[in-house]
């Protein structure tokens, strides 16, 4: 399975991944991005349909912000607020 999340400290609000994949990434008031299914926690697998979208927005985030993992994230998720 696939898991992801926006490592909000380095997001600089670009914006592209909420454009690529609107059904996965999202902004809090700050402009700064969050991955929407799981409120950036990083622990609910991708479905096949949404590891499309993911692909997208993971390859062009220009400041790599976007991470993935073949398990669930157990760090500090970086909820929006
Ligand atoms: Fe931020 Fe990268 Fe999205 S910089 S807004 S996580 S494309």
């Amino acid at each position: 399975a696939l898991y992801g999340r926006v490592e909000r400290p380095e997001c600089i609000a670009c914006g592209l991944c909420q454009m690529l994949a609107p059904d996965l990434f999202d902004y809090d008031q700050a402009g700064i991005a969050y991955y929407k299914p799981d409120r950036n926690t990083g622990t609910k697998a991708l479905d096949d349909q949404a590891t499309i979208h993911f692909r997208l927005a993971y390859k062009r985030c220009p400041t790599h912000s976007i991470k993935r993992s073949d398990h669930p994230f157990d760090a500090e998720p970086y909820t929006p607020t």
